[in-house]
């Protein structure tokens, strides 16, 4: 049923609230009506926390009557173009022979049309490819060289994507490879902590109900060469139906994609869930399917991975294995949130 029609039961039971609103003391009928909303009546937009200013930038957009991808879009590419996030885009960390490749999906929920890049070396804006691809093909995914001569051919320069930041991270890293590999540490060597996998997902509600994401990344920090993870897997990286909303994800790639993470969220949200319940079931499910090399001693992740969810409604939430947060924007502004956490 659409939400403006009136199925026989639903207007038998309004004509019953009539009759029971005509019997209700006057104080109760001055009392603003309820009335049931399916729609945000504002654009609401719900990313990784790295997008608080995506998200500022996409319900602007919106407002001004833009469509939900395009803003979802334009809301990612202030990181993508960044060359202090070392997670996405221009200045993103390498793979391990030092070749920046990067990862996108989106998904335009309106059109039902979804678009993917993997693999793409020396293009800033990942998420605009994949926008082409969504656009102008009847396909989903491109990768690779091919996917850097589709968007060549769209007019997009091939540039090196290495800043000096990253340059410098990646010799760091090499330097510290193993104990018995050709490299020399360099003089006051520190080596490097944790492996990185940031992202930035954006997802997007406009008043209308339209509903999109996106999701870019440069993926883990020194991958094997052409290792792909869950960015551009629709239905991992990030998810919409139109009629319910969307969701997607940032972290360990390879434990989203064991549980279809971003699709999960959705279908959470159709059973009814509140999106931060969806995002809580869904990690539920990757610790399920996490195998034992991966858990510590308790039986928790030693890695981290955050969902982020939105519905139709404009409900928003986001969920992490350990703390975290998000950003978000709507009639309140763009601030940012902590995520309820599967282990404190
Ligand atoms: N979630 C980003 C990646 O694993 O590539």
């Amino acid at each position: 049923m659409s939400d403006h029609s009136l199925s026989r039961r639903t207007f038998l039971g309004a004509a019953g609230s009539a009759v029971a609103a005509a019997s209700a003391a006057p104080s109760d009928l001055l009392a603003a009506p309820y009335v049931r909303r399916s729609h945000p009546s504002h654009p609401v937009v719900i990313a990784s926390s790295n997008g608080i200013r995506g998200v500022a930038r996409a319900v602007e957009l919106v407002l001004r009557g833009g469509d939900t991808l395009d803003a979802a879009v334009e809301g990612v590419k202030i990181q993508e173009l960044d060359p202090s996030d070392t997670s996405v885009g221009y200045g993103g960390l390498p793979n391990e022979e030092g070749v920046v490749q990067l990862d996108a999906s989106c998904m335009h929920g309106p059109s039902k049309r979804a678009g993917a890049v993997g693999a793409l070396e020396g293009i800033k804006t990942p998420s605009e490819i994949a926008r082409l691809v969504l656009k102008y093909t009847n396909h989903i995914m491109l990768v690779g060289k091919d996917a850097q001569r589709f968007a060549m051919s769209y007019g997009f320069q091939v540039e090196d994507l290495l800043t000096p930041q990253s340059r410098e991270t990646w010799l760091r890293w090499r330097a510290n490879r193993g104990p018995d590999d050709d490299w020399l540490p360099p003089e006051g060597n520190t080596p490097m902590g944790v492996r990185q996998t940031g992202t930035i997902n954006m997802n997007v509600v406009a008043p209308n109900g339209d509903i999109s994401s996106v999701t870019t990344t440069s993926g883990l920090a020194w991958k094997i060469p052409g290792r792909v993870g869950d960015s551009p897997i629709i239905g991992a990286g990030q998810y919409t139906d139109n009629d319910i909303g969307a969701a997607g994800s940032t972290g360990r790639g390879e434990s989203n994609i064991m549980v279809c993470g971003g699709f999960l969220t959705v279908e959470h949200m159709r059973q009814g869930m509140h999106p931060k319940d969806a995002a809580l079931a869904t990690l539920r499910r990757v610790v399920a399917m996490t195998p034992p090399r991966l858990l510590d001693e308790r039986g928790r992740p030693k890695f981290q991975l955050n969902f982020y969810a939105v519905n139709k409604k404009g409900e928003y939430g986001g969920a992490a294995i350990t703390r975290s947060n998000f950003a978000v924007a709507d009639e309140r502004g763009a601030r940012i949130e902590d995520t309820a956490v599967l282990y404190e």
